[in-house]
């Protein structure tokens, strides 16, 4: 491998989340200082897999005056895709979809457009392709992104803070319409399968039951903490649920089985919850999903400073020399960690961390069963 760098590529995968503009600036303005090119591969990997299928240019050149301007800005202006995982890529075949391996392909095209780097920016399914491309032998960095916040090694990833703000802004205004209206308003928010983001906005804007992932719920646990509300004069209540959240015994609320190359979509969880305990409580129950909206907008300032950061420190680590690394958030420093230690790992909520046992503290629900064994539930409840 040339230990000179003069042309580098960027990539964004995977869901979008608020900051990935920010950080393609980063990167391009970094390696400008340094006289590197640097280039945008469009959605995913497919402006290199698949450019037919891509809108404009598949590769671009990225200049200081593409990147001008685009660091609050939501999206990506290299476009994205859930669809064009390289180890898993989607092929039609007589059966249906099927999934082949175009990695060895991929590292092949990367060489013919004479990338020296390439920077990977996405969530756990990217931080596994890149540590594939990684052990090709191409020099990769990797930068965490997802609303989620289920990167392991990293104490946050960028877009996390934007999707609890916004979060937070609505569930704040949940609260008025299940207070003055006597109501319970559940509120569905992504997390597929960890809770950050329901345990984050649900703490922060004063939720009364918080279901996650993590904790598999009893329904009637949470019937009995709204009903005791009500006993106490509070006649209203707001619940939040991951979207990922699993009732005890039950599986996840799935919309739709994995494609070939893609995850499950998970969602509905919200209106389970909300016909369980209208039936439960007799009270008037709503369901609010804020799915994709949580995705969008722009970046809070400090997802604008850590994907500035991210960004400007994935180019001084390829200067000194280090790949095969991906980015990370450790206390107020910004590290390397092998890609090899990231790949195939998720962070989930810790049960036992400090945030959990806050919630449990302030008499928030966590929907834990609380004691009673399923055989004492009164009759005709089903047993979750
Ligand atoms: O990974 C972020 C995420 O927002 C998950 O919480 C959610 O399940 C998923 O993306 C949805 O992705 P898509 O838009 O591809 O269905």
């Amino acid at each position: 491998m040339d230990p000179v760098i003069r042309r580098i590529a960027i990539s964004t995968g995977g869901g979008d989340a608020p900051g990935l503009n920010a950080v393609i600036r980063a990167v391009v303005l970094a390696a400008d200082q340094l006289g590197w090119e640097c280039h945008g591969i469009r959605d995913g990997f497919n402006g290199l897999l698949a450019p037919e299928h891509c809108l404009g240019e598949p590769v671009l050149r990225l200049s200081t005056d593409a990147v001008h301007g685009i660091g609050h800005l939501g999206g990506t202006i290299l476009g994205s895709t859930n669809r064009g995982n390289p180890m898993r890529y989607p092929k039609s075949g007589s059966g249906g979809p099927i999934e082949q391996d175009r990695t060895d392909e991929l590292v092949g095209l990367c060489r013919q457009c004479g990338f020296d780097a390439l920077i990977v920016v996405g969530g756990d399914g990217s931080m596994s392709i890149a540590d594939c491309l990684r052990r090709k032998g191409l020099r990769v960095i990797g930068v965490p992104k997802t609303i989620d916040n289920d990167l392991d090694r990293t104490f946050q990833t960028f877009g996390f803070d934007s999707a609890v703000g916004f979060a937070t802004e609505c569930i704040d205004r949940l609260h008025t319409t299940a207070d003055s209206q006597h109501r319970v308003m559940v509120v569905e928010v992504m997390g597929r399968y960890a809770g950050w983001i329901a345990l984050h906005a649900g703490l922060a804007a004063g939720a009364h039951a918080i279901l996650l992932p993590e904790i598999p719920f009893c329904l009637d646990t949470v019937a009995q903490a709204i009903a005791k509300r009500d006993a106490a004069g509070r006649r209203h209540s707001v619940v939040v649920v991951a979207e990922g959240a699993q009732p005890l015994g039950r599986r996840r609320e799935l919309l739709a089985a994995a494609g070939a190359g893609q995850a499950e979509r998970l969602g509905g969880i919200g209106a389970w919850v909300e016909a369980g305990l209208g039936s439960r409580t007799g009270k008037e129950c709503r369901n609010v999903v804020l799915g994709h909206l949580l995705r969008g907008g722009r970046p809070s300032a400090f997802d604008r400073v850590i994907a500035s950061r991210f960004g400007a420190a994935a180019v001084r680590i390829l200067a000194r020399g280090e790949q095969g690394v991906m980015v990370a958030l450790d206390g107020d420093g910004i590290v390397s960690v092998p890609l090899a230690e990231v790949a195939g790992r998720s962070r989930r909520v810790p049960i036992d961390g400090d945030t959990v046992h806050t919630v449990r503290e302030l008499g928030i629900c966590l929907g834990e069963r609380n004691g009673r064994s399923p055989d004492k539930m009164d009759a005709g409840q089903p047993r979750w």
